[in-house]
């Protein structure tokens, strides 16, 4: 599988980009009650890393839903396979994806959330896909806007593998 990759985000760009990212939501979200929401399973990296360079008290849950539809497209038929053990409501949520494509999976998981009346709700992505959005959602903090690729690592899968790469690179099946 590993010889159908062509390497586009190193280990070392993530790496800093990741810390830049901590950097500004520690000042961001400086003394609120903030719980960061993980959407399991594809941001385990990022969120792993995220949250260490995020030099703040919060606290940290995750969710896991699937889109189905088959293939690589999501229908945004979101089903929770997964939901939240912690309230939101009242607090600061940051919902962390480790993609955004057609935006559908976090339209779906922003109204959702916005139903328990947190104080606030933002979104994180380490990637995001612009030119592939159907609908618009709201993202306020991007890692890396890329071309349409199908990018494999770093949480990322093609057919639930590959997601324990330590870069981000294109898939050609
Ligand atoms: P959306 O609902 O189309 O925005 O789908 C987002 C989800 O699709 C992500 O959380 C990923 O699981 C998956 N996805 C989208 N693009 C890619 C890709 O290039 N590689 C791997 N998974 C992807
Ligand atoms: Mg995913």
């Amino acid at each position: 599988m590993r010889d159908q990759i062509t390497p586009l985000l190193s280990e070392a760009r993530i790496q800093a980009r990741v810390r830049e990212m901590g950097a500004q939501l520690a000042r961001d979200y400086a003394g609120k009650d903030l719980v960061v929401v993980g959407l399991l399973n594809g941001v385990y990296p990022f969120f792993a890393d995220l949250t260490r360079a995020l030099d703040l008290d919060f606290e940290v849950g995750f969710m896991q839903v699937s889109s189905y539809g088959g293939g690589t497209e999501s229908t945004g038929e979101v089903h929770i396979l997964k939901d939240l053990d912690t309230s939101i409501q009242g607090r600061h949520a940051l919902v962390v994806e480790d993609i955004v494509d057609t935006g559908l999976t976090l339209f779906k998981v922003r109204h959702l959330l916005l139903d328990r009346e947190p104080a606030s709700l933002r979104i994180c992505t380490l990637l995001d896909k612009p030119s592939r959005r159907k609908i618009e959602v709201p993202v306020d903090y991007t890692g890396f806007s890329i071309e349409d690729h199908f990018v494999v690592g770093y949480g990322l899968d093609y057919d639930g593998k590959l997601r324990n790469l330590p870069y981000v690179g294109v898939y050609h099946p």
